[in-house]
């Protein structure tokens, strides 16, 4: 059985300044999470370590770094999704969570298959995961774009003002000065698949808004039977089409992962849709596809041989 591995930084417009810094970030989260596998970590274990340097890196939308809502807050989404029991664990709405893949671990374990905003936290501190200021979460990057947003009633999108409206529309909405979620699929020693992601969600976000990351068959699907598949996008157009579902329920029909993948996100961005995103996918034998329909993808992957 070959070991296998892939991460992602996001599909979006990642500008060209920041293209070296998204790439190294995936390397590194793939370096941490290639070590483990290869000393025989579990496929859950090797998501969590490397989403939980992804979310450290500020580069990325997820953890510290992330988009400010249109309150100038921070609020984060996870979930992990373990192929082999079909076990899932989700959490939304964190404000003051430093690494939310980790507490989406600890809910995957049960009773409950998602918890949100207060509870969530609640959860954590039964759980001795430590609570942050939700300030802490914001770096300097993210403040001043909200401000100038704040001040102008727009924000600048390759120079060119979009107001509030705008960013709802889809063709702007992945890619209007924001960044996009990290997610991870690891396939272990004993054929264990499993899929997680955590994100920041969109720039100026409604408060209380929650895209697909914390969504199963949205944002991710595993069945260590049929394969993997982690999305990455406008959130909303995602969650219509079950996009994560969609790529598992094509390879179930015998697509090679690659198809799979162009073939879904291409009903992503069918009319009225009008999507944006990308999404990886890992079938049982170690095959990846991958595909998008924005202007990049960060991405990193390694496969046994
Ligand atoms: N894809 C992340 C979100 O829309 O929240």
């Amino acid at each position: 059985m070959p070991i296998a591995l892939v991460v992602h930084g996001g599909a979006w417009d990642i500008p060209d300044d920041q293209v070296e810094a998204h790439h190294a970030g995936c390397q590194a989260a793939l370096k941490v999470g290639w070590q483990l596998l290869r000393q025989g970590a579990s496929a859950l274990d090797v998501c969590e370590a490397s989403l939980r340097v992804m979310e450290d890196d500020p580069i990325f939308d997820a953890g510290i770094g992330s988009v400010l809502t249109t309150a100038g807050t921070v609020e984060l989404d996870a979930a992990v999704m373990d192929g082999t029991t079909l076990r899932y664990g989700a959490v939304a709405n964190l404000r003051r969570i430093r690494n939310p893949i980790s507490l989406a671990r600890k809910v995957l374990e049960g009773p409950a298959t998602m918890l949100v905003g207060e509870g969530a936290e609640q959860f954590a501190i039964d759980h001795e995961i430590p609570l942050i200021e939700n300030h802490e979460l914001i770096v300097e990057r993210e403040r001043a774009l909200w401000e100038a947003w704040k001040a102008s009633g727009a924000v600048l999108h390759h120079g060119q003002p979009r107001n509030i409206q705008q960013i709802a529309d889809p063709p702007y909405a992945s890619e209007v000065g924001g960044h996009d979620t990290v997610g991870v699929i690891a396939l272990d020693q004993h054929g264990n698949l499993v899929a997680a992601n955590s994100t920041g969600g969109t720039l100026f976000k409604l408060p209380g808004r929650i895209g697909d990351t914390a969504l199963i068959g949205a944002g991710l699907y595993a069945d260590s039977q049929i394969g993997a598949a982690v999305c990455t996008g406008w959130g909303e157009s995602i969650t219509r089409v079950a996009l994560a579902r969609r790529a598992i329920d094509l390879l179930e029909r015998g697509l090679a992962p690659q198809s799979a993948a162009e073939s879904a996100i291409r009903s992503l961005a069918r009319q009225p849709l009008g999507g944006s995103g990308g999404c990886i996918l890992l079938a049982p034998n170690g095959q990846i596809g991958m595909a998008w329909n924005t202007r990049r993808m960060a991405y990193a992957y390694q496969v046994e041989g």
